[in-house]
């Protein structure tokens, strides 16, 4: 999820196509595809403690966004995870939010073939705390946007495409006139598919449930990591399609993100989801989601 509370320093660094410069001084040109016409993609990446948590996940989605969008990145999978460690350890960030951003380069037109053949290629870091604490204690109020996610047969949900994110922010801004914390995004068959950047899951007779990527959810790296971490303490989880009946209905509802983490979801649409309370499941699933975090990753 990308958002505010960014607060910068001013010895920060930028790993901008394949330099290392300061980040007051990085820029990309106005014909920039991604600028242009959100031709590009992105991650969204947290180091916890020095610990860069699932880098080599987040970096082969981002290769197979590439791929998928046929944008040649012009590098390998080791030289970019290098170029990552490097922003980090020159940020000297211990835990910080790293967001890199690829677009298909720079030319006017949108013609593909038309421009050059040099993908633009950002790091930068940021110290980004999504919630204030007080919303993981009580967990957050959600409502139901208008704006629906974009058929996956238009922009496949696989793809962490820019462009894609026209579509969230608009949903987002619908959360924001209301004062909910998030909103909740249905496809166009209204089951559910995520929220403007976040996957859900509802705890229903003891299992977690989440919807598939083929009803419009982005295969998020939290998602799989709460999937694994539900198999190893022996709760059932699995893939389902769910409709909005099912979210009101939940024993226990959560999100999650790589900047909003695991959070519970507390209320939809002013329906408290069971007694509007973060469920023992939900807590027990970011009690070891946090554990994980300092453990699983590459080292900075
Ligand atoms: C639309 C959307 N869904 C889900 C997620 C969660 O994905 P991840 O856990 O990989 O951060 C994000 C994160 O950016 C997102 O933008």
């Amino acid at each position: 999820m990308e958002d505010g509370n960014a607060a910068q320093t001013p010895e920060q660094w930028v790993h901008l196509n394949g330099k290392l410069i300061p980040k007051q001084e990085a820029s990309i040109a106005i014909y920039d595809h991604g600028f242009l016409y959100g031709d590009g993609a992105f991650e969204g990446i947290r180091v916890y403690e020095g610990n860069v948590f699932r880098l080599n996940a987040h970096l082969a989605r981002l290769f197979r966004s590439a791929r998928a969008l046929g944008i040649d990145l012009c590098l390998d999978q080791p030289t970019l995870l290098s170029h990552v460690l490097e922003t980090v350890r020159i940020n000297q960030m211990q835990s910080c939010y790293i967001r890199l951003t690829i677009s298909r380069g720079t030319g006017l037109g949108l013609d593909p073939s038309h421009i050059g053949k040099k993908p633009t290629i950002c790091i930068s870091t940021e110290q980004l705390r999504l919630y204030p604490q007080s919303m993981y204690e009580t967990g957050l109020d959600v409502v139901t946007a208008s704006t629906r996610v974009p058929p996956s047969v238009c922009i496949d949900p696989q793809i962490k495409s820019l462009g894609r994110y026209v579509n969230n922010i608009t949903a987002k801004m619908e959360a924001n006139r209301v004062g909910a914390g998030e909103a909740l995004m249905l496809n166009m068959q209204g089951s559910v598919a995520e929220a403007t950047g976040d996957n859900i899951f509802l705890v229903r007779s003891g299992e977690l449930l989440t919807p598939p990527t083929s009803d419009g959810a982005l295969p998020g790296i939290t998602r799989q990591v709460v999937m694994e971490l539900a198999r190893d303490m022996g709760i059932p989880c699995r893939e389902c399609t769910l409709t909005l009946y099912d979210v009101y209905n939940a024993e226990e509802a959560f999100l999650t993100g790589t900047a909003a983490e695991v959070i519970a979801m507390t209320k939809c649409d002013n329906r408290p989801i069971a007694d509007g309370r973060p469920g023992k499941l939900t807590a027990r699933i970011i009690a070891a989601f946090r554990e994980l975090t300092l453990v699983d990753g590459v080292k900075v």
